[in-house]
């Protein structure tokens, strides 16, 4: 059994090597031909691209859900992904065909060693099961938080990379693929906190004793508040830095309010009424070519819809809950909410079922398309001489795929590992098939169980 351990962390650690010591890179020029520039991508660097979107789009996110949940194949998951993406930085590093100008998705990715070597190095430490009740509870915190950056670093990585791959953002440009991309991915991550709050996240919200337009209303208003400042560059104020510099205090200002209004566990519109005031603007921002107005047209309207199904959802969909009778030790306060008098299986509680999705759908389109309307793409789409809507059919063609990814690994964090035993046995905390939609708060969290169940299959110990 011990060779067998032996054995295993000779191969991470062979993997390690094969990181830290990669193969000679090829040059970089500071300036490129018209044929390298515009030679095709050859197969390697295909390979290159199918390889790091299978590991660091599905296998990491799918491998960091079954860490959380404690199954046991959360490290051979991993240990397959750092095996794959070794082989991915080996062919970025040795493509032929198109040459491209040193960028920062080449930065980045060294960038990345770091968090590579250190979830490598903790996932092995955590392995040996030594210093249980010292070091090691710290370090299943640290992998923890690393692990969840995962899918943000492979997400930022994954746009680096498309960028490279179109030459996209350098010289003027930067300034507007860093507006579109930021805020693009934020409203994609806005669907998905979403997302990941109606489904297994009900019994934090509640816990936190905050309603869910709390959260938002404080986003909303720091971000505002960053805008507000930062969109200004030079002296002369431009069309464009108006608008977005009033967008910012919009931000702010309705944040604000959102705080006051969402204080004592209430549901709130205004994070709502803000989207549908930015898809506004957005819908009505004049750009300089045809299909780009268009496209910030349709662009808005999805956001607006976004905030329009929110509202829907909030003021007639929504539960509504009362506090608890009495505060019962530490996981209920004043606070805590209940579902009482609500009855799940009601024609109702479906429709809202059905409906919950509608906002962080849209959401995570609009983010997508938003990502898609920089002037560089829309020119290239100009030239290409495609319409708008050819632009767009893969767009929520891809927001469908992004949802279907974010839904099923929800599911299988409740399905899997020492969650799946807890839904056998009828313990599970949060999102029991019968009961999904706003389970009852745990009367104590203590019967969790043991943490450490991975590596308990027998063959290590
Ligand atoms: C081969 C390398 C890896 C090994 C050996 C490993 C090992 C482990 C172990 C043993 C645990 C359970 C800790 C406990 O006892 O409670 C764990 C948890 C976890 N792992 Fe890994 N891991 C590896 C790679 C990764 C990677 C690449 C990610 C990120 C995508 C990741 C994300 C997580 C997360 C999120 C948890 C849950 C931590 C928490 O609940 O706070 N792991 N891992
Ligand atoms: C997310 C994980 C990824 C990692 C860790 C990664 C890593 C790398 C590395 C190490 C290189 C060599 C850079 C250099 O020579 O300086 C490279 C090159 C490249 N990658 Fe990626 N990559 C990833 C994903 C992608 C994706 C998703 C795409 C395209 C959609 C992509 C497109 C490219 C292109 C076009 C190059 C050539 C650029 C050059 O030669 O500098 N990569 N990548």
């Amino acid at each position: 059994m011990a060779t067998h351990k032996l054995s295993r962390m000779y191969i991470l650690f062979s993997v390690l090597l094969a990181l830290v010591f990669p193969v000679a890179a090829h040059e970089h020029h500071d300036e490129l031909t018209e044929e390298q520039a515009n030679a095709p991508i050859d197969m390697i660097l295909r390979l290159h691209i199918i390889v790091q979107i299978a590991v660091w789009g599905f296998l990491f996110p799918t491998g960091m859900v079954l860490g959380l949940s404690r199954s046991r194949w959360h490290v051979p998951l991993q240990s397959v992904g750092f095996a794959l993406t070794a082989a991915g930085y080996i062919l970025g590093h040795s493509h032929g065909g198109r040459a491209f100008l040193a960028g920062v998705h080449g930065t980045m990715a060294n960038v990345m060693f770091v968090p590579i070597a250190l979830q490598l190095t903790l996932g092995v430490y955590l392995k040996l099961h030594i210093h249980e009740r010292s070091l090691r509870p710290w370090a299943v915190r640290l992998h923890g938080v690393v692990g969840k950056a995962y899918p943000v670093l492979g997400w930022t990585q994954m746009l680096f990379g498309a960028i490279a791959a179109r030459g996209y953002c350098r010289g003027g440009h930067l300034g507007q693929c860093l507006a579109h991309y930021i805020m693009g991915s934020g409203f994609i991550a806005y669907g998905t906190i979403m997302a990941i709050m109606l489904l297994v996240g009900e019994a934090w919200v509640r816990r936190s004793g905050r309603s869910p337009e709390w959260w938002d209303s404080w986003v909303i208003m720091l971000w505002g508040i960053v805008n507000t400042f930062t969109e200004h560059r030079g002296s002369v104020w431009s069309v464009k830095d108006m608008q977005h510099t009033i967008l910012g205090v919009l931000w702010w200002t309705g944040g604000g309010l959102g705080i006051v209004l969402s204080r004592n566990n209430q549901r709130t519109v205004v994070p709502s009424l803000i989207i549908i005031l930015t898809g506004w603007a957005m819908s009505d921002h004049a750009q300089a070519l045809m299909i780009s107005t268009k496209v910030h047209a349709v662009f808005g309207y999805t956001l607006m819809s976004a905030g329009v199904a929110r509202i829907v959802e909030v003021c007639f969909i929504a539960p509504k809950f009362a506090p608890l009778d009495a505060p019962d030790g530490d996981s209920q306060s004043d606070h805590t909410l209940t579902d009482i008098g609500k009855d799940d299986s009601s024609p109702s509680a479906a429709a809202g079922r059905a409906f919950r999705h509608l906002p962080s759908f849209l959401l995570v389109a609009a983010g997508l398309l938003f990502m898609a309307a920089t002037d560089e793409e829309l020119e290239f789409v100009h030239d290409e001489e495609m319409d708008h809507f050819t632009h767009f059919h893969p767009i929520p063609s891809l927001a469908f795929i992004f949802y279907t990814l974010v839904v099923s690994l929800i599911n299988l964090y409740s399905n899997s590992g020492r969650n799946a035993t807890a839904a056998a046995t009828g313990d599970a905390i949060e999102m029991v098939p019968a009961a999904k939609w706003y389970a009852p708060v745990p009367a104590a969290e203590t019967d969790v169980g043991p943490v450490h169940i991975i590596g308990d299959d027998g063959d290590d110990d």
